[in-house]
């Protein structure tokens, strides 16, 4: 069969969601992707394989720190076995790629390989394993992003690498320079460092982890400085060179000319939509100004027939999001009615020690629309789980607007912020106040009532 309801290009988490769902609602689904493995760049080389090398890498240094005060004697000194945390992130990724591929066989969504080209009404030609022409009602671009490269420091996947290589080191680096510190180069940059490697991250702004309130990155970061990371703020990174097998970059840190000599370089400084080769122009897609895939409200894209989710069109690059526009335009495509989805209400991870999550509008955000604010603030040291479970870094902020104590935003650095961030959205979702969080009982002794003590 070559005629499909809709045609989905892209198996990544917008992708493989849109048609999975699609297929639920009723509707025959063609989902094409240039690779094997299903599951895009969260699943292969992004999100899921970073929190497995998060997670060893964190027993790891808990093995080293922590469990002498635990009452645990060790036979030596634990130390990791690189090949083995390679070879257990890629079964994770492995079982979970093979799952979807199993959803889409049980939904009858058909899988295509290959790389789609768009040939304007409804037709899409694919090169490749799959090679042929498929025609669809509807069309679903979903092809993700790809790392941003210096122009001054290509990579060669050897000494200027992205997070792609970064994710599968044979051998631990001695010296590992990362540029840029957002997600990427937090979390990347902590693996390595756990596993002996020194890690110096250089960031173009005044504070890391910039979509987070100063208070929260600096926080973040004196508790990174503590594990072995060094930091160098405001530097702006100049050139690379690449000689006897390091490379040699240069910065400029207030004025003065600065150089680091390393082993590798992780270049970590954002990622751009996968706009190219998709024959786009000639089928009426348009480009916004930052390169992304422009669309309506409801992400029809200005061809008819044809819509964007995901890293390709406005807003954060996270694979939540892409889910969450994915389900939305399937709905849509069946003739359902789905309203737009709030960005403000994403919440964003960095799943360090301690982890940092948030959403809704930082302080500063709120202040800047001329907000009157009202801020509550609880410690992890003052929480009974958290002492009891080596957690005591850490604090939760509550940010309500001071009129209507509305619940405006939620910042939490510490252990599980990523889990307990998802009570925070729920609230703000439903319009709650922070007293709103204050009356829910919290199970006692839980590290969700840092929440609760900072809503009250
Ligand atoms: P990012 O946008 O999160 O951070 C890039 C950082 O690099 C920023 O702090 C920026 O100021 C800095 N920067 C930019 N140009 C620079 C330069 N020339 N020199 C020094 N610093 C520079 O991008 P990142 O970390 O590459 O991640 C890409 C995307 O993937 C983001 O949208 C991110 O949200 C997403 N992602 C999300 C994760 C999560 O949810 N935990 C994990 C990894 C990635």
């Amino acid at each position: 069969m070559s005629n499909y309801d809709i045609a989905v290009i892209g198996a990544g988490p917008g992708g493989y969601v849109c048609a999975l769902h699609a297929a639920k609602l009723g509707l025959s689904v063609a989902l094409v992707d240039e690779r094997e493995a299903l599951g895009g760049t969260c699943l292969n080389i992004g999100c899921i394989p970073s929190k497995a090398l998060l997670h060893s890498s964190e027993l790891l240094t808990a093995m080293q720190n922590d469990a002498a005060a635990n009452g645990i004697a060790l036979a030596g000194v634990p130390t990791m076995d690189v090949p083995l945390m390679m070879a257990r992130k890629q079964g994770i990724v492995d079982k979970l790629s093979g799952g979807i591929s199993m959803l889409c066989k049980q939904a009858k969504v058909r899988v295509l390989q290959g790389h789609a080209t768009l040939l304007g009404s409804g037709k899409i030609s694919i090169a490749g394993k799959d090679a042929g022409e498929i025609t669809a009602k509807d069309i679903v671009l979903a092809t993700g992003s790809s790392p941003v490269e210096l122009p001054f420091m290509p990579f060669d996947g050897k000494r200027v690498v992205s997070s792609t290589e970064a994710l599968s080191f044979e051998a631990v680096p001695e010296k590992l320079l990362v540029i840029g510190a957002g997600a990427i180069g937090l979390e990347l940059g902590s693996v390595w460092a756990r596993l002996g490697s020194e890690v110096t991250l250089l960031e173009f702004l005044p504070q890391i982890a910039p979509t987070f309130d100063a208070d929260v990155s600096k926080y973040l970061q004196r508790m990174l400085v503590k594990q072995g990371l060094s930091f160098h703020l405001e530097t702006k990174v100049t050139g690379c060179e690449v000689k006897d097998g390091n490379a040699i970059v240069s910065a400029e840190k207030g004025g003065n000319a600065i150089t680091f000599e390393t082993d590798k370089v992780l270049v970590s400084v954002g990622r751009r939509p996968n706009t190219a080769k998709l024959g786009l122009e000639e089928a009426g897609v348009t480009l916004d100004e930052k390169g992304r895939v422009e669309t309506d409200a409801e992400l029809r894209t200005k061809a008819a027939g044809i819509w964007a989710i995901g890293d390709l069109v406005a807003g954060p690059m996270l694979a939540h999001k892409a889910e969450a526009e994915a389900r939305l335009v399937a709905e849509r495509i069946a003739g359902r009615k789905a309203p737009p989805l709030n960005h403000e209400l994403i919440p964003g991870v960095v799943y360090t020690s301690p982890e940092v999550a948030g959403a809704g509008l930082t302080e500063t955000q709120a202040k800047a629309r001329g907000i009157e604010v009202k801020v509550g603030k609880a410690y992890y040291a003052a929480n009974g789980r958290a002492l009891a479970s080596d957690a005591a870094d850490g604090f939760a902020k509550l940010i309500s607007d001071k009129a209507s104590e509305r619940l405006l935003g939620v910042q939490i650095v510490g252990q599980s912020a990523s889990e307990l961030i998802a009570e925070a959205v729920a609230h703000m979702e439903y319009g709650g106040s922070a007293e709103d969080i204050a009356l829910c009982v919290h199970a006692h002794p839980t590290l969700s009532e840092v929440l609760k003590a900072a809503a009250e």
